[in-house]
């Protein structure tokens, strides 16, 4: 569905001196830094993946979303999404593609969300069986309903992100991007629009890329993800390989009998090997790589110091790993 090869965007940036003496000069001659935003990065989607494209602020992602959906033109490389070349067919490539960014909205401010819906399916030559089926099972996934007859200008960001999920996958793309579409929604809004895109995934096949803080977003909807760092792709790969390659740290979390007062020491086989982060009431965090000492001596050395009333082993999560790879690389 989607292929990249040696893609590379580099921005001229114009440098000035700062100051009005700057600006002045920067009138006559302008000297040029280059910004390499995306570097020589390749990888192939296919249909009906759905892949999480993560990576710091500034990495590149929006660069690269922007080069998939025709907005911008590489500086060198190649890119094809089912078969087009976006920059160069922009507008088949339009018809094919939703995508929701961020900030930009696809709602028009002042008028009623139905109003919007009827406009996109003009635009999009949506069949009219075909558009009622779809709002009819769109507002019932994304609980539409009470919103439809209200200007966007008043909804809610919980429910103007609901509308503009709506709005991406109206004319069925065969491909949507999605740019942090959870940011800033309460957990019960973000679990329905995680639901409603693995829906559609799953009935019609879209192909999905999502860029996003949210660590729980992608556990939840992707088996596969591309992490990207100054521009370059650091890794490519399912989410339970890196576990397997860098999940090595381990929490266990302990409830210790702590009746009359309770100071915890960390035993002395752990020593340098765990790390110990207590808690109200006798609950104690150990944190230890597997590598440097297994789990089963970590709770026999607690069970031999204090009485164990319970505990429970965590898993690492992805959101830890990649913080880890962020800061130390792969
Ligand atoms: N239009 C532009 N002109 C110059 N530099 C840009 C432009 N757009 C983005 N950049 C720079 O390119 C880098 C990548 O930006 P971007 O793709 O937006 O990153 P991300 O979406 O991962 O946060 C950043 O350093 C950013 O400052
Ligand atoms: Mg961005």
């Amino acid at each position: 569905m989607i292929s990249v090869n040696g893609l590379s965007k580099h921005y001229r940036i114009a440098s000035r001196e700062p100051g009005l003496t700057g600006a002045v000069k920067g009138l006559f001659s302008r000297e040029y830094t280059i910004k390499r935003a995306v570097d020589d990065i390749s990888f192939r989607i296919e249909q009906g993946e759905m892949v999480g494209y993560i990576g710091a602020n500034g990495a590149g992602k929006s660069t690269t979303i922007k080069m998939l959906c025709g907005i911008l033109t590489p500086s060198s490389g190649e890119v094809t999404v089912n078969g087009l070349v976006p920059y160069r067919d922009r507008k088949r490539n339009a018809s094919q593609i939703g995508a929701v960014f961020g900030q930009r909205s696809q709602l028009f401010w002042d008028i009623a969300v139905r109003e919007s819906y009827e406009l996109l399916k003009h635009i999009y030559e949506i069949p009219e069986r075909e558009f009622k089926e779809t709002i009819a099972m769109f507002a019932e996934v994304l609980q539409l309903e009470p919103l439809m007859g209200m200007a966007a200008r008043q909804l809610s960001l919980g429910q103007k992100m609901r509308c503009e999920l709506a709005a991406a996958f109206l004319h069925n793309p065969s491909i949507v991007y999605l740019d942090e579409p959870t940011i800033g929604l309460d957990v019960a809004v973000k679990a329905r629009i995680r639901e409603f895109i693995k829906e559609m995934n799953r009935l019609r096949e879209t192909t999905v890329i999502l860029t996003t803080h949210d660590m729980q977003d992608i556990e939840e909807i992707c088996k596969r993800i591309l992490i990207i760092d100054e521009g370059k792709v650091l890794y490519d790969g399912s989410i339970q390989s890196i576990k397997d390659r860098f999940g090595h740290k381990r929490v266990v979390h302990f409830e210790l009998e702590a009746e009359g007062g309770f100071a915890f020491e960390l035993p002395e086989p752990l020593i340098g090997l765990a790390e110990s982060a207590v808690g109200e009431e006798g609950r104690v965090s150990l944190t230890f790589s597997n590598q440097a000492v297994t789990a089963a001596d970590v709770i026999s050395a607690m069970m031999q110091s204090y009485r164990v009333r319970d505990l429970t082993i965590a898993d690492p999560t992805i959101e830890s790993i990649v913080q880890e790879l962020y800061e130390r690389g792969i």
